[in-house]
């Protein structure tokens, strides 16, 4: 299979984290081989289970999110007495002194199509309105994310546009960034509407296996594939404790308790976590 496929390497050992991360700067992305030990997924896909799916009542072709995963998971925390994702997150953020930013969990059902292009970063939002607007503001990597059932277009996992992260980029050619500036649609097209096709320029559909991390820049263009099985994918996120953000809403009771349950060796890593109020909008002047 080589439609989708870069003809550079992606792909990168834990203990090659400085090959990585110049790719990811290069590239827009990469992949970093067997971040998490391959026991730990079963683990994770259960949790993920638990958290969005309890009665077993996920309808085919359909999707669930979970906005604040690291407050319901005990496996992710493992991650923080792991060495090579703890080398991962010194390096990336330039530092040790690094706190909880966001993190997620999806599960997707069978049926699913391709999701919309899209990038995560909001900084070009004047006026944040919602929580995803305060908080993807950062120039750190949006997608640090592991894919439980591994990412292939045949299968289910995601896709991205290399290169779509450079300030300055404009739209894969034949294609236009909308006006709000979040996904693009062809050219010719006489009003915005987000485009989720895979035949787009510089289009890389991203094969990794479970356990391993696929990580993409902030502003980095990113669809997921059609899904073809049920799929299990969670995030997480972290952030120098030097960028402060003034959340708005008040430190949800879910990230207290998460601060109450955590063991005391990971608890400086909530020092600035806000949480994640989904149900924040700001008020219109
Ligand atoms: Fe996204």
């Amino acid at each position: 299979m080589n439609s989708f496929q870069p003809d550079y390497n992606i792909y990168f050992d834990s203990s090659d984290l400085e090959a990585a991360l110049i790719c990811l700067s290069e590239n827009g992305y990469c992949v970093i081989k067997r971040m998490m030990p391959y026991r730990w997924v079963d683990e994770l896909k259960s949790e993920i289970d638990r958290v969005l799916d309890p009665g077993q009542d996920l309808p085919e072709s359909s999707n669930r999110y979970h906005m604040m995963f690291a407050e319901e998971s005990e496996v992710l925390w493992r991650l923080m007495d792991h060495s090579p994702y703890l080398n991962f997150l010194r390096l990336i953020h330039g530092t040790e002194s690094v706190c909880l930013h966001r993190s997620a969990a999806i599960l997707r059902s069978p049926g699913e199509s391709m999701g919309n292009w899209h990038k995560d970063h909001r900084g070009h939002i004047k006026k944040p309105k919602t929580a995803n607007d305060i908080l993807n503001r950062l120039s750190i990597p949006s997608g640090c994310w592991f894919y439980l059932n591994g990412s292939h277009p045949d299968r289910s996992g995601i896709a991205v546009i290399e290169k779509s992260h450079i300030i300055g980029w404009d739209g894969p050619e034949g294609y236009r960034l909308t006006q709000e500036g979040s996904t693009f649609c062809p050219i010719e097209a006489s009003s915005d509407y987000p485009c989720n096709s895979m035949d787009v320029p510089g289009c890389v559909a991203i094969c990794a296996d479970p356990g391993d991390l696929i990580c993409f820049a902030a502003r980095t263009f990113h669809a997921n594939v059609a899904t073809q099985e049920r799929r299990y994918s969670c995030g997480l996120g972290f952030r120098p404790k030097s960028d402060c953000i003034d959340a708005p809403w008040p430190l949800p009771q879910t990230a207290s308790a998460l601060a109450e349950r955590l063991d005391s060796r990971h608890r400086s890593y909530l020092d600035g976590y806000t949480g994640f109020d989904g149900s924040w909008i700001a008020e219109t002047d």
